[in-house]
């Protein structure tokens, strides 16, 4: 028996898979059966679960080893362990921020649905899943381990209402107007044409559809990651050919003020609060 998907009234309208869902990515593959309760499922959980009792870990011996990816990837592929650490330890949490800017006092509708863009090891969109069980959530990534990873932990702690799938943030694979929210952190600082990235942004919310935006202000504290990403890269020998600046980019006030009126929005608010500056867009 099929699972209807989560809140749609129809396949067409779906952005689930609609059978035991599969995620290839490299050489992983997970089988997730969302509400099945049956042994073998638990034990597959057991499984990735124990998997993730060392989630910081550099991958395992099955999946792609740092020598096997292709010289020219991207450095939160190949370290992935190490943003993940920045990310779930170090960097500010802001989803007290998001939940006041979409839901103040109140709590989403029923089935509304939310996309992460270069969601990363998925922080965002698992704890906002958890927190809301009333979101459908998706997260989307162009590193496969990172999507992995935010699989993995949202399995683990049994968020049944998140996704997370591979994908270009420049070409969202999803129609005009396929969700209600939109968030993004710290995307900005490593992607070439953000302009692109807001049209995308912009088309894939629905009328009165809201996004969330979260970029650091100073690029020196920005750009540690990448720092850290491209010493442990140096030091390993693995730095050739990744794409990923060594430097951060950031945004003064004006550009990213100016930014977000590249596109028709009913309203912009911009504002700063300590190292981060912050958007919140609704769409006519
Ligand atoms: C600095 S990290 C931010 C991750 C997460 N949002 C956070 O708050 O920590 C940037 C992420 O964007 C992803 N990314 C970069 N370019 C991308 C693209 N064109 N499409 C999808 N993801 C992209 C990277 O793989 C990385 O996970």
């Amino acid at each position: 028996m099929r699972d209807p998907p989560l809140g749609s009234a129809s396949p067409e309208q779906s952005y689930w898979p609609l059978d035991d869902e599969e995620i290839v990515c490299g050489n992983q593959k997970n089988l997730r059966k969302r509400g099945d309760n049956n042994a073998a499922t638990v034990r597959t959980r057991d499984r990735q679960m124990s998997q993730l009792a060392k989630p910081l870990a550099p991958a395992p011996a099955n999946l792609v080893g740092p020598a096997e990816v292709p010289k020219g990837d991207s450095l939160f592929e190949q370290f992935d362990w190490l943003y993940i650490l920045c990310r779930e330890k170090l960097f500010r949490n802001d989803t007290r921020r998001m939940v006041k800017a979409f839901w103040p006092n109140t709590r989403p509708p029923s089935n509304s649905r939310l996309v992460e863009l270069g969601c990363g090891p998925g922080f965002y969109s698992r704890t906002l899943a958890r927190s809301f069980p009333e979101l459908e959530v998706l997260g989307v990534d162009k590193s496969c381990r990172q999507v992995d990873y935010a699989e993995q932990k949202a399995i683990a702690l049994g968020v049944n209402n998140c996704r997370f799938e591979r994908g270009d943030v420049l070409d969202v694979t999803r129609p005009a107007q396929s969700f209600d929210y939109l968030i993004a952190s710290r995307l900005f600082t490593v992607l070439p044409g953000p302009e692109r990235a807001l049209a995308e942004m912009f088309r894939v919310l629905k009328s009165g559809g809201r996004c969330f935006i979260a970029e650091p202000r100073y690029k020196f504290w920005a750009s540690i990651p990448l720092f850290m990403l491209w010493l442990v890269a140096s030091v390993s020998g693995q730095a050739n050919g990744c794409r990923e600046p060594s430097k951060a980019t950031v945004f003064s006030r004006e550009r990213f003020e100016r930014l977000f009126h590249t596109q028709p929005w009913k309203s912009v608010r911009v504002w700063r609060e300590g190292r981060y500056h912050y958007a919140l867009c609704e769409k006519r």
